[in-house]
């Protein structure tokens, strides 16, 4: 079928976007990445390039907050590039943990070392004479940045779970797996940054010569928890076991957070329940789902091209039936399962297998040394002797992983010498998270990150205006609508605007399955304080039995519910 079916289907049918011409000429991703790096007289790339190099897992950058001073200076913006790992599931050993450590610390313009919402690490700043290092050091220790950006499958999660371990153990086997399996094909990777011999591609048997029409996430989770959100997500397999074995897998189709200011045919979207599948067939289930969005999805507008809109568009049957028809296999009734959870539990847990994780919270998941909280130097020495592995949890945090019993106490001393055990931390703060936004984020039109510690502080002193200090409310703060830190699925979410100036929205609920509702629009936060004030009052007084922030909106009628998001989340 040929890739831009999406025309025959779409009764709107424009010319194809730029991107598809990019990809189309690019020679399966090479572009001319290569003499672009050897143009010194430019920190960037050309613009075909800098849409390339995302495939590879970078994104050109600047410095936001001194572009106004290099501008009057008549210099270039301080051009660089942010690198997004690959890392299924979220595992790193320490000796990779050890050499992200030093690069980031040398080459880096920030010096950090930022966990995002996708279980991976991103170092901020790198410049274009050290690109090449970068990916040579990672390979060093086995770690690539293959299609953690771009339109194609990106970096697949895994609900880190550390208390069941052979459960996890196999549903990570399959994140790792399904990573690996919808990966591209082209070696321009190897080619450029390893300088691995030119070996030409000649197809992508999955993904097509022109990649997807928009970018594609994938998550393996095992309930209860639903720490990776499933409905920010396109594919997401739900482990169900029996016994504490992995059966297979139920599949949700179709989530998607981001949407655009101003524009209602752009809308967050849940996830559509597509049926079970046993662990034999999840590959080509996996491999399916993507070629029906590959053909389908559509390359005119790249606004309306996710896997959401093509299910709205097509119809949820009329994709299911096909994906079944290409991979050959019938979903099956779904086996039951619910969600209960999304938070990390912090401290110690022990797994069934006697070892010992130590959870640790990351605001903004961005190490670095603070004063008086050197987390970055706590974590390199941790990693220094730590003998079994980290994992980075879809909430920005970090489990120190199989700990034995005898090593525990020196692993605690060490975590608490470093701030990196803090028990002071509220539970707002700990159900609180950020995207990246200013300086580095191109696309932010408020601040996240910087603004999230303060807002904390503030929502914090609501909660105890109202005798309700040890609860919390599901917060979350994105800089712009593309919604990074899934601000779509919080029970109370803040979407960048303009400086200062966020779109409030309340009524998702606390394990991530219902979207919420735009409440108040461009406020700032004297508005958005005086919003939540009276809001969270009603709730100390009137809640039910614990019942989140969230349900206590819908169910007072504050704001309606946002059953089906095509129709409701605009209306
Ligand atoms: C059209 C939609 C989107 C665009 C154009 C976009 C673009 C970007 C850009 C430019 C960054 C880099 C910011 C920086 O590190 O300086 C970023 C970060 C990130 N994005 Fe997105 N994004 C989109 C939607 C999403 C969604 C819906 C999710 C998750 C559900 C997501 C997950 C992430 C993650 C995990 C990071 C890393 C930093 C973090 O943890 O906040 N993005 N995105
Ligand atoms: S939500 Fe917007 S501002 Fe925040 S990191 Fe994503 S693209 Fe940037």
């Amino acid at each position: 079928m040929p890739h831009n079916v999406a025309t025959l289907l779409d009764p709107d049918a424009a010319p194809l976007a730029d991107n598809e011409r990019l990809k189309r000429e690019s020679d399966f991703l090479r572009g001319t990445i290569t003499d672009d790096l050897q143009d010194r007289t430019t920190g960037g790339f050309s613009p075909d390039n800098f849409q390339l190099i995302r495939f590879h897992g970078m994104y050109q950058q600047d410095d936001r907050d001194i572009r106004a001073e290099r501008a009057e200076q008549k210099l270039e913006p301080l051009h660089n590039v942010m690198l997004r790992a690959r890392m299924p599931g979220g595992i790193i050993a320490p000796e990779q943990w050890l050499a992200i450590d030093r690069f980031a610390e040398q080459f880096t313009q920030y010096g950090s070392i930022r966990l995002t919402t996708r279980q991976t690490f991103q170092f901020h700043g790198v410049l274009k004479p050290d690109i090449k290092d970068m990916h040579q050091v990672l390979n060093g220790v086995g770690i690539d940045s293959i299609a953690t950006a771009g339109d194609v499958n990106r970096n697949v999660l895994c609900t880190t779970n550390p208390v069941e371990s052979a459960l996890h153990q196999q549903a990570y086997e399959w994140s790792k797996a399904i990573s690996e399996h919808l990966l591209p094909q082209t070696k321009a990777y190897v080619e450029i940054w390893l300088d691995g011999v030119k070996a030409k591609t000649t197809e992508e048997p999955i993904l097509g010569e022109t990649y997807l029409p928009r970018k594609f996430k994938t998550t393996v989770s095992i309930p209860p928890n639903n720490e990776v959100d499933v409905h920010a997500n396109d594919l997401n397999f739900v482990a169900i076991a029996e016994a504490g074995q992995l059966v297979g897998f139920n599949v949700l189709v179709g989530g998607g957070l981001a949407m655009t200011h101003g524009d209602t045919a752009t809308y967050p979207r849940k996830a559509d329940d597509f049926g079970f599948v046993s662990l034999e067939n999840t590959l080509a289930i996996a491999e399916h789902v993507v070629s029906v969005q590959r053909d389908w999805g559509n390359r005119a507008n790249r606004k309306n091209a996710k896997t959401k809109y093509t299910l709205d568009r097509v119809g949820i049957d009329v994709f299911k039936a096909e994906v079944e028809k290409r991979a050959g296999v019938t979903f099956e009734p779904s086996r039951p399962y619910a969600f209960t959870t999304r938070g990390d539990r912090f401290g110690w847990v022990e797994g069934i297998d006697g070892k010992h994780h130590l959870t640790v919270f990351l605001l903004n998941g961005r190490i670095l040394d603070y004063p008086g909280k050197a987390l970055k130097t706590g974590i390199r020495k941790i990693a220094e002797v730590h003998q079994g592995d980290f994992r980075m949890t879809a909430n920005q945090n970090l489990i120190i992983a199989g700990v034995a019993a005898d090593e525990r106490a020196q692993i605690e001393t060490l975590a608490r010498e470093h701030g990196l055990l803090d028990d002071t931390y509220s539970a707002q703060r700990l159900h609180s998270m950020a995207c990246v936004a200013m300086p580095t984020c191109p696309l932010a039109m408020a601040e996240s990150e910087r603004y999230l510690p303060r807002l904390i502080g503030l929502v914090e002193e609501l909660l105890a205006k109202h005798g309700m200090a040890q609860e919390h409310i599901v917060l979350r703060v994105v800089g712009c609508p593309n919604g990074c830190a899934r601000a779509m699925l919080a029970e109370v979410g803040l979407v960048g605007k303009g400086p200062g100036k966020y779109n409030l929205h309340l009524g998702g609920n606390r394990i991530g399955t219902r979207i919420p509702k735009l409440y108040r629009e461009n406020i700032g936060e004297d508005a958005i304080l005086d919003a939540l004030d009276p809001l969270i009052g009603l709730w100390a007084a009137q809640r039910d039995a614990d019942e989140g922030f969230g349900d206590f909106v819908i169910r007072t009628g504050v704001v309606a519910e946002v059953k089906v998001s095509k129709t409701d989340f605009h209306a």
